[in-house]
Parts: structure tokens; C-alpha cells; sequence
């Protein structure tokens, strides 16, 4: 069964033997264009899975395994981290392959039984820990709330090969297995897509984990992530790693996202009057009307603006509820590099408007001046306050632009 799934070869000593799901289109609220989910097998004096994939793709797992090995003859597995897409089918892999160890880090090690309650004999490996296969060894450095207490790298010293677990993945469904293979323009896309709506929680953390890979001599020249193709030319590598300390550490731009909803066109009218200020003061607004924009989209976007506007017409006394679901994932998300503004018309009750201030300020975004609202139908004036609204956000981000050279 399966004999259409084959390893693909990395080097001599190391295959991917991961599965691609070509159907994933939401990753717990992420929209996805599919993903893989990368395990690799390592073939040494001893021979080690690292990770394994989701539930229900147990079998194209093993079917490439079967087609370079023996699975009985897997040692080791190595489980980088203990979130189901890599672990759902590690109880039945264990089972299958009957391996003499499974290792994971000290929080893995939990981990792992609370999701599969009776698989509780996990090795726990420490930072820094070497794993001998023979010829070659592994190096295991843990990096914790990136993104999960668990999560850990798997260096194979020898050939500078880095299992990267999350980091640096793309949810991407492709037959192709590197990244020079794809369009820049995807890979772009869906670099940023991935870090903005996994990692920018732990934006800080990620800066810090660049400088450990630095002191802790770690210089990959292939990275295999669980995710989306590998890396392995020297620029794309070098380009990937300074994207993600830009993404980790954000400087001011110009460009301010509008994202709002609208119930009869009076708050879209607002929002493009806005748009229209923020072009006229200098600044490049992104208007993400919520009929067409996803909430993920919307924060890949957030990761190189420097302003986030949201309007919301008020219904029920509440804002809309696209923009309340927007908001909710955005205060998950906890984006720091932000100015902030609110817009929003209402018939008799203006309550959205504070409803999104009061998020704003939950997540200590600091608002440009006061919010702008209209009462149903804006009028001209209200426009014009609108632009001024736009023009004075424009100018904030022209400062903090200019401070930060
Ligand atoms: Fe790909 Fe955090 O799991």
C-alpha cells in the first residue's frame, strides 16, 4: 500500500519522508494554501525519524519510509515538538517501529503523554546535548515558546543540516522540496504569511534564538523545517534569517493598514476617505475591506506597517462581527510596532468605535489623536475630518519614520 510515496533524497544519509496535504485551507485560524508536514529519516550506524506528521497521513509516511528502509530498523525518533501536526502520528509510528528511544525536550517529555495519554516513556534530552549515530551526531538546542514550551532544533553537525522544527516553514502544499524550486514571489509571501500568524507572538524570543544560533555556533547550510520547502543555497539562507530578525524587531514604515467592515457603505466611504489622507500626507495605506481580506492576510500585512486603522459600523450596540473576530485574533497576536486609529459610523447607539479603542488598548497600541465617527450617512464634513484623520496618522508615521534613521 502506498508504493506511489517515495523518499526523497536529501543527501546520502538523509531523507524526507514527510506527507503533503494538499487540502489544509485553516491552520486554527491561519488560512492555508495546503502544507507538508516534514518528518526526515537520518541513516547512520544508527537510524533516527525526525518528527513525524499528522494524523491520517500515518501511512504516506511510512510508505516513504518503506521505500529506502526497513522501518523496523529506526533506532531513534527525535520529536522537535508536540503539537499534533507533527505528532499525531507518533503512538502508531512508535508502535510500528518499535524504536529503542523517542527524545524530545524536558517539556516535550510532558508534553507528549498529556496529548497521548500512556506514551510516557520519552527521553527527555537537555540543551545542548549531543546524540551520537556513529559517524555523525546531533546536537539538540531547545527553543521554547518558539512557539511552544516544547520546541526544540535538531543540528546534524556534520553536514550543517538544521532541523528547524516550525521555524522558518510555510504552510505551502508543493511537489517541490526546496525553495529555490518555487516562485520568489511565493516564497515571499508565504515566509512572511508564517511568521506573522505563528511567530509574532514571540517576536522577541525569535531575535534572541538568532543570536544563540550565533554564539552556539550554529550555521546551517540546509534548513529542513516541518513545513513548506527546505533551504539549502547559502543566499536564501542568509536571506530568510534577516528577514526573520526584521520581522522580529519591526522598524517604523509608512505604510498603514485599513481594515474595516461596513454595514451600508457609510464606514466604507470613511475608510476611503482616510486612505485618501494618509496618501495625501505621505503615507501608503493598505485598505483591507473585511468582505474580501482574511484575518490572517490582514496580519501578514501588519508585519511591515507601521499603522493599523480599523472601522466598524456599529450593530446591536456592538462592533461588526468580522472586525470582532479581526480583533480577537490580532490580540493573540500581539503586534508592539503599531500606531493605532478607529473610525466608524452608527444610527442611534455609537458603541464600535470604543469597542476597537478599548482593544487598542489592550494591546498598548498607542491611538493617533481621537477616533472619527459619523452618524449613519457621513457628511462632507465628516469626510474631511476623515482625511484630516488620515493626513494626522500620515504625519505620526513621517515622525517615527524619521526618528528611527
Ligand atoms: Fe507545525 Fe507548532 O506545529
Amino acid at each position: 500500500m502506498g508504493t506511489q510515496f517515495k523518499a526523497h533524497k536529501i543527501s546520502d544519509s538523509v531523507f524526507w519522508v514527510g506527507a503533503i496535504d494538499w487540502t489544509l485551507a485553516d491552520f486554527h485560524g491561519y488560512s492555508t494554501r495546503g502544507s507538508t508536514y516534514n518528518a526526515y529519516l537520518v541513516i547512520d550506524e544508527k537510524t533516527v525519524l525526525i518528527d513525524t506528521v499528522k494524523s491520517g497521513f500515518f501511512e504516506e509516511m511510512m510508505a516513504r519510509v518503506r521505500s529506502v528502509i526497513d522501518p523496523l530498523k529506526i533506532d531513534y525518533i527525535i520529536s522537535n515538538h508536540s503539537e499534533m501536526d507533527h505528532t499525531g502520528s507518533l503512538p502508531e509510528t512508535i508502535a510500528a517501529t518499535e524504536p529503542d528511544r523517542v527524545f524530545a525536550s524536558a517539556a516535550g517529555a510532558q508534553n507528549i503523554p498529556a496529548h497521548f495519554h500512556g506514551n510516557d516513556r520519552i527521553v527527555p534530552v537537555k540543551e545542548g546535548q549531543r546524540l551520537s549515530l556513529g559517524g555523525r551526531s546531533l546536537r539538540f538546542m531547545e527553543t521554547k515558546m518558539i512557539h511552544w514550551p516544547d520546541s526544540m532544533f535538531a543540528y546534524l553537525e556534520e553536514d550543517r543540516l538544521l532541523f528547524s522544527n516550525d521555524v522558518f516553514g510555510m504552510h505551502w502544499a508543493s511537489s517541490e522540496r526546496y525553495v529555490d524550486q518555487i516562485d520568489p514571489g511565493v516564497r515571499d509571501y508565504e515566509a512572511a504569511k508564517y511568521f506573522a500568524n505563528i511567530f509574532m507572538p514571540y517576536s522577541n524570543l525569535v531575535g534572541k534564538l538568532l543570536e544563540k544560533m550565533k554564539t552556539a555556533d550554529l550555521a546551517p547550510l540546509t534548513i529542513a523545517p516541518d513545513h513548506g520547502p527546505i533551504w539549502r543555497k547559502e543566499a536564501d539562507i542568509d536571506m530568510i534569517m534577516r528577514k526573520y530578525a526584521v520581522w522580529a524587531d519591526p522598524r517604523p514604515t509608512l505604510k498603514a493598514v485599513i481594515a474595516y467592515d461596513t454595514m451600508w457603505g457609510s464606514t466604507a466611504a470613511m475608510a476611503s476617505a482616510v486612505a485618501a489622507g494618509l496618501e495625501s500626507g505621505g503615507a501608503h495605506p493598505k485598505v483591507m475591506p473585511l468582505s474580501l481580506a482574511h484575518r490572517s492576510d490582514i496580519a501578514t500585512e501588519l508585519l511591515d506597517a507601521g499603522a493599523l486603522l480599523v472601522g466598524s459600523s456599529t450593530l446591536n450596540g456592538q462592533m461588526l462581527p468580522r472586525i470582532a473576530d479581526l480583533l480577537t485574533y490580532l490580540r493573540g497576536l500581539k503586534p508592539r510596532h503599531l500606531i493605532a486609529g478607529a473610525f466608524g459610523s452608527y444610527g442611534w447607539h455609537p458603541k464600535a468605535v470604543s469597542q476597537i479603542k478599548e482593544i487598542f488598548g489592550e494591546l498598548r497600541l498607542p491611538m493617533v489623536g481621537d477616533a472619527v465617527e459619523a452618524k449613519f450617512v457621513p457628511t462632507d464634513d465628516d469626510l474631511r475630518r476623515c482625511l484630516d484623520y488620515g493626513k494626522a496618522v500620515a504625519a505620526r508615521l513621517r515622525e517615527l519614520a524619521g526618528s528611527s534613521n
